[in-house]
């Protein structure tokens, strides 16, 4: 065995370029990003008829609108006539319909043609063969899931089920009641890193000591390096002198109504892959989602979520937001050191996972599948 291959059955990391190949993020974007479920949009964002947002979801462009029926939808945000983009906003308003800017075909929220110039003139062109293209839409905890694959996977399985394992059972969950919930705020953060690192970075706690002095405060354990997601079946505990999950541990809102005794007083952590990290504590909850758009950049919008009694008080949430606000600038922060490391030829082969990051190895091993490559050594 060669001192490499050694290295290879010790580094459970993947190797640098898997950070700064763009073939590689083509790679990803086909394969995880266009097949898995990817959490798009607030759906309360969307409360109107005609509102919409539009998110990128690996290469395609998804415009995500409330029809005047009520319902969400997604389609891709492509003109059918020649294929110019749809919507250029990112959101906004619309009364009836989406005209392309190009030739002034128009869309009903629904997706369907409704209008092009001389359309009657042109027979061959049938309507109902020309609506913009659908894009799987499933709603759960609030937020508007998407899929691009022509047969999505079970959304079930592939999501809740992911989630309500980690928690040890569905009703963990249930006590949040994540989608009654209302946004108290939320940030976006702009990352030049790969989104891969920045899942890792979420999924161990060996740096909160060293990076996260006000986290470590709240939550004692982390200062001992322990992963967050160990202790998503029974949460991380508050530290004795700790109120609230606040940036200086003073009180925060009481509990949510579904929160008994047994879930108060904890931090629960959970990544959903691809591309979201679901934060549960007593008052609140703070959902992060990526939006990978480079192999070296990665938008996160978080939303710190309260019971909407809380927000109609007008109670001020800002000591609130502001431990994950902080915990989430040291975290990319993090993140940006690694990205211009990832093409060293010191990392060439990659790194190594201490004890404590060992179920890291389990994300990479299922990015390797999804990406159809070999599951140990060098690529
Ligand atoms: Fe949209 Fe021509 S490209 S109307
Ligand atoms: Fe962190």
């Amino acid at each position: 065995m060669t001192t490499t291959d050694q290295q290879a059955s010790l580094i459970a990391t993947l190797p640098g370029h898997h950070y700064t190949d763009p073939e590689l993020f083509g790679l990803e974007q086909e394969r995880i990003f266009h097949t898995t479920w990817f959490c798009a949009v607030r759906a309360a964002d969307l409360a109107e008829p005609g509102r919409f947002r539009t998110v990128q979801v690996g290469r395609e462009s998804v415009l995500v609108a409330r029809g005047g029926d009520g319902g969400l939808r997604a389609f891709l945000n492509i003109c059918r006539h020649r294929g110019a983009r749809l919507c250029t906003a990112e959101s906004g308003q619309v009364k009836r319909s989406f005209q392309c800017p190009y030739h002034a075909w128009t869309y009903g929220t629904d997706g369907k043609l409704i209008a092009a110039p001389n359309l009657t003139s042109m027979p061959d062109v049938d309507r109902a063969e020309h609506g913009l293209v659908p894009v799987a839409l499933r709603e759960w905890l609030g937020y508007a899931w998407v899929c691009l694959a022509e047969e999505p996977p079970p959304f079930e399985e592939q999501v809740v089920g992911a989630v309500t394992a980690r928690l040890g059972g569905a009703e963990v969950i249930d006590g949040y009641g994540v989608d009654g919930l209302a946004l108290g705020r939320r940030i976006g953060y702009d990352v030049r890193a790969n989104w891969k690192l920045i899942v890792e970075n979420f999924m161990e706690c060996y740096h909160c000591a060293t990076i996260h002095p006000e986290l470590t405060e709240v939550l004692p354990e982390f200062a001992d390096g322990y992963a967050a997601q160990y202790y998503v079946g029974h949460g991380a505990e508050f530290g004795p002198d700790v109120d609230g999950f606040t940036v200086d541990g003073t009180g925060g809102f009481g509990r949510l109504a579904g929160i008994g005794d047994d879930q108060d007083r904890r931090y629960y952590a959970i990544t959903i892959r691809p591309q979201v990290f679901l934060n549960l504590v007593p008052d609140h909850v703070i959902v992060h989602r990526m939006f990978p758009l480079a192999v070296d950049r990665t938008l996160v919008e978080c939303d710190w979520l309260y019971a909407p009694e809380v927000l109609d008080a007008g109670h001020d949430v800002s000591r609130s937001v502001e431990l994950f606000h902080r915990v989430n600038e040291q975290d990319f922060e993090a993140c940006e050191r690694c990205q211009p490391a990832m093409s060293s030829r010191a990392y060439a082969a990659g790194g190594v996972l201490v004890p404590s990051e060992h179920h890291i190895a389990e994300f990479h091993a299922w990015v390797r599948t999804a990406l159809g490559l070999p599951g140990e050594g060098h690529l």
